[in-house]
């Protein structure tokens, strides 16, 4: 096998987002205003799929999320749905090879027994064929919905208090994460949303609490390694506080110290 590409950080003035999360949107706008199908839209995502997965892959970034599919999304016409489900089948297919060249680990984050069966059987092969690779955690969300996530997580963990598995009063924050669909991929730090929206969309509603946004005016077609590259370097000016306080201890708490 060829070995993998070397992994290149870029320069940047701060911290590198390990974990980026987008958002991917106006595919359909993008094609409407070129007089086509939304389906070309979609299309030509795809190829802005590729082109964000391998270069964040060379650049080390630890896991990429894609809003590819909301449980929302069941709402469109049927026509549209099955086109977006044929281009995640055709993806999950014709991408391995280069999901393999760059050491990318695929899996898959919502409802997903929701998929027809024919994505769904591609998906699980992609997630088994990629399952031992260690450079990025690809995460594509697909009949994806943070209310519905949170409210399995309820329901189970009610059922566990229920059966004495677990003691209300020492359930915390942690507690709760441990019930989602994925509890051990660090929280996205850098969330980005294409196409100019100001709104999460019931995407990763827990997990991006302290997320850094970055929105776009770009369609999602429009979106590829350059854009991609102007939202690394402006996370990288970013000031995170996670609520506390940074640059001012010293003149709060008299240290000589800031915590982030
Ligand atoms: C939003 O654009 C995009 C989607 C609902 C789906 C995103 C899908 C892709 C990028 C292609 C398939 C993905 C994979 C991983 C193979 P929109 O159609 O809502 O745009 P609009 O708001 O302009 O109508």
């Amino acid at each position: 096998m060829t070995p993998r590409p070397e992994i290149v950080r870029p320069e940047l003035d701060g911290p590198f987002p390990e974990h980026i999360a987008v958002v991917m949107d106006g595919n359909g706008r993008w094609a409407e205003k070129r007089s086509q199908p939304r389906v070309f839209g979609h299309r030509a995502g795809v190829e802005s799929v590729r082109e964000v997965v391998t270069s964040c892959a060379r650049m080390g970034v630890q896991s990429l999320t894609l809003y590819a599919f909301s449980v929302e999304n069941w709402k469109r016409p049927e026509a549209e749905i099955s086109q977006l489900m044929r281009l995640l089948k055709v993806f999950l297919v014709r991408e391995r090879r280069l999901l393999m060249k760059n050491g990318v680990r695929l899996s898959g984050l919502g409802r997903l027994d929701d998929l027809p069966a024919a994505a769904l059987e591609e998906l699980r092969k992609t997630e088994e064929l990629t399952g031992d690779n260690d450079g990025m955690l690809l995460r594509l969300a697909l009949s994806y919905g943070s209310r519905t996530e949170l409210a399995e997580a309820a329901r189970q963990v009610a059922l566990d208090v229920r059966e004495g598995a677990l003691d209300p009063d020492r359930i915390d924050d942690e507690t709760l994460r441990s019930y989602l669909y994925d509890p051990l991929t660090p929280d996205p730090d850098l969330l980005i949303r294409t196409a100019g929206e100001m709104r999460l969309s019931n995407f990763l509603l827990w997990q991006a609490s302290y997320a850094e946004l970055y929105v776009t005016e770009r369609c999602w077609p429009e979106f590829r390694e350059a854009e991609l590259m102007e939202s690394i370097h402006a996370y990288a000016k970013r000031r995170r506080k996670f609520g506390g306080l940074v640059g001012k201890v010293r003149e709060v708490v008299g240290e000589d110290s800031a915590g982030a």
